[in-house]
């Protein structure tokens, strides 16, 4: 008798997104900061951002894209094994954001918990969500990407307060036959530079004092410049390990799905790439920066364009603070 374990395969059924109403557009940060649109589009390729209202938490944005990715993927709250949240901005410290929502969505037989990988977060929690369903352990896994980075970013600062955005993207990860959906996934850290992106207040290292918040630990902290130079080249790699490893190549690629960051930097992994215009997913421009929400967001919008078929094999990057990056590589 053999004891080799069979490995399924785990296949994305259904994808949601949300992102708040209200928009932050250039024109409203030029009456802010010291900035113009020129500067903001040439440098970084947004135009305009979503921001969450007063009284909406990262649970609220969660709960909607989630609404829609169950819908979308014809799977009940109640079938859920497992809820995943990946955010930097969860309600509160704890519980996690994934117990809320669990809660919310009333899916009670689900496993709920939140990961931290800044914007890589979401690819990190549907490789780990993989390696569940593949190994048996869970058949139907809740993704979730979530970021109101408004909440966190200091609008006096123009170098950072221009780039970010708030939304939510889900994602309904489901077992299949093994040639199926997801083939390989890819996962990375060097905590060398967590210097180059953090948060220093609040946590257990520096809890907010008066002190701390007069000197605006309380927002993000970015080395912009630093950060982009590791960007373009972590996510061309995370993107040739996912091909590699199936014996594929860009080559291969119908859409690559890059995390939305600066446009200059999804250029960068487009040119070395060598993929087209056409073949690569972007959207900052309407959404900016929503960190680990944005792949969900612009892989949902993909969903809604009709134009990804049955059958394309299609790839997502992250590069996020800690520095964290990582990538899947689907066929749909
Ligand atoms: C943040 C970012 C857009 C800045 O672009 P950049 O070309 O690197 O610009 P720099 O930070 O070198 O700044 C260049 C100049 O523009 C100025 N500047 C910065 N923000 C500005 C703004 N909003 N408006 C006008 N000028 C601005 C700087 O003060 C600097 O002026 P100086 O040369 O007089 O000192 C870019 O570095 C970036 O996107 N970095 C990566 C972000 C990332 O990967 N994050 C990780 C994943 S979330």
């Amino acid at each position: 008798m053999s004891c080799e374990r069979q490995l399924k395969g785990a296949k994305i059924t259904g994808v949601g997104y949300y992102v708040p109403e209200k928009i932050l557009t250039n024109a409203d940060l030029e009456k802010i900061v010291d900035t113009s649109d020129k500067w903001i589009v040439e440098r970084s390729g947004i135009r305009e951002r979503h921001i969450s209202s007063d009284d909406q938490a990262a649970s609220d944005l969660a709960y909607e894209a989630s609404l829609k990715a169950l819908e979308k993927s014809g799977v009940k709250a109640e079938e859920l094994d497992q809820i995943i949240v990946g955010t930097a901005t969860s309600d509160m410290l704890f519980p996690a954001t994934a117990c809320l929502l669990q809660n919310m969505l009333g899916a009670k037989k689900a496993a709920a918990y939140d990961l931290t990988a800044a914007c890589s977060g979401f690819i990190f929690g549907v490789s780990i969500a993989d390696s569940m369903i593949s190994s048996g352990k869970a058949e139907k896994i809740l993704v979730v990407g979530v970021e109101l980075l408004s909440r966190i970013t200091d609008y006096t600062d123009r170098a950072t307060c221009v780039l970010f955005g708030d939304g939510a993207g889900a994602a309904v990860i489901e077992s299949c036959s093994p040639q199926e959906g997801i083939l390989s996934t890819f996962i990375k850290t060097d905590g060398e530079y967590t210097d180059l992106l953090y948060l220093p207040g609040g946590g257990s290292r520096n809890p907010l004092t008066e002190e701390s918040i007069k000197k605006g630990e309380q927002y993000i902290h970015m080395k912009g410049s630093e950060l982009f130079k590791y960007a373009v080249k972590a996510m061309v790699q995370a993107a040739r390990e996912a091909l590699g490893s199936v014996g594929l190549g860009p080559e291969d690629v119908d859409f690559l799905i890059p995390h939305q960051a600066n446009i200059r930097i999804i250029q960068g992994v487009r040119k070395r790439l060598k993929l087209k215009k056409e073949q690569v997913v972007i959207n900052i421009d309407r959404m900016g920066n929503t960190s680990t929400a944005s792949i969900p967001i612009a892989l949902g919008e993909l969903e809604e364009s009709n134009i990804i078929k049955k059958g394309n094999l299609v790839l997502l990057v992250a590069f996020g603070g800690g520095l964290t990056w990582g990538s899947i590589l689907f066929r749909k």
